[in-house]
């Protein structure tokens, strides 16, 4: 049976660089049945809905993964739409693995002078941490105003991303993992990390592990980038370091993203957002798209055409047939275009 794929490209760039990354998924020939939907700000402005109520349950139960685009909007400024969604899919799907490789794609993308080795795996817990949402205003809009922000870690959600980690790092044959957060001053949700990354390593002893405090993290990313091969951490320090991982393989054009939960239906998403200001003008880089439609392949079991579209990617920059973020001087459709006819079959 055809492996079904809900594609939802989103706002601003979203649809330019998906529809990219669709016309390398379609070449290829592949058993896969793409489904479009249209979920976007403008839908959401017209009806008042982000997505309708029934989507998620037909997502969850029929469809095998979804790719998605971007999304925000400068007329939406809360995110309403984009939250529902991005953090609804996250959430309600129960994606616990954010997925997000960092690779020097060609070494002069590398903005660290004589820094060349950049090939790591960030995992980012994706279902805890301070995206939960909990929390409150109290005597809001009050020269007195309190906001409580929590950040919520769980014994079975820090265990499950941490062996994720592990068995990751066994299975591609890496030796490290290093496990970062702020134990040193958030104590309570630092020690249930601290244990648990100590029992779980224990069961892993081929693979070396180690911690670091996520300021010293993003020293190190930067000083040494060599030293790491499988960095986990929680929701929101993964957030951030993993901004800086697509600044180290050549910026946020080239990176893309697994949200997965492993054996059911994954999300798979360019980490770059919409970047509203370029919409419609043919100048996204669509590698960040293309890359992370190889991602949804190899999830999907099809090793061999998930290569050929990173080897594409590959050639592509090594020739120079790029969008201008990269040094090249093509434009979003071109550069697409680029890439595609790199695609041996
Ligand atoms: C990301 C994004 C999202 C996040 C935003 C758009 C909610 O920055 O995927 O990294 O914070 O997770
Ligand atoms: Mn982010």
């Amino acid at each position: 049976m055809a492996k079904k794929i809900a594609v939802i490209p989103g706002d601003g760039i979203g649809p330019e660089v998906i529809a990219q990354g669709m016309r390398v998924l379609e070449r290829l020939d592949l058993d896969l049945e793409f489904v479009h939907f249209g979920w976007n700000a403008d839908e959401f402005l017209r009806t008042g809905v982000s997505m309708p109520p029934a989507a998620m349950d037909d997502i969850r139960q029929n469809y095998d993964a979804v790719y998605l685009g971007a999304f925000g909007d400068p007329r939406i400024p809360d995110m309403k739409h984009a939250a529902d969604i991005l953090l609804g899919l996250r959430f309600q799907l129960d994606l616990y693995v954010n997925y997000r490789p960092v690779k020097l794609l060609n070494d002069r993308l590398s903005p660290l002078k004589d820094k060349k080795k950049i090939d790591f795996v960030i995992f980012r817990e994706n279902t805890e941490g301070a995206y939960v949402g909990m929390g409150g205003n109290f005597k809001k809009g009050t020269p007195e105003e309190i906001a409580v922000q929590e950040d919520v870690s769980t014994r079975k959600g820090v265990e499950r991303i941490i062996r994720y980690a592990f068995e990751f790092a066994k299975r591609s044959g890496r030796k490290s993992v290093c496990m970062s957060d702020k134990s040193n001053v958030m104590r309570f949700g630092g020690d249930l990390w601290m244990r648990t990354f100590e029992e779980v390593a224990g069961e892993y002893p081929s693979i070396e592990h180690f911690h670091m405090f996520v300021d010293a993290l993003t020293m190190q990313m930067v000083r040494a980038p060599e030293m790491f091969e499988v960095i986990v951490t929680n929701n929101m320090f993964g957030d951030i370091v993993t901004d800086l991982g697509a600044a180290l393989q050549g910026g946020l054009g080239v990176a893309a993203s697994g949200n997965i939960n492993p054996g059911k239906v994954s999300m798979f998403e360019p980490i770059h957002g919409s970047a509203p200001k370029y919409a419609g003008k043919d100048v996204a880089n669509p590698i960040g798209a293309m890359l992370t439609a190889a991602m949804m392949l190899e999830y999907l079991g099809h090793d061999d055409e998930a290569k050929l579209i990173e080897d594409a990617v590959i050639a592509a920059v090594d020739a120079g047939e790029t969008t201008k973020d990269l040094g090249g001087s093509l434009g979003t459709k071109a550069a697409g275009e680029a890439v595609l006819k790199k695609v041996q079959m």
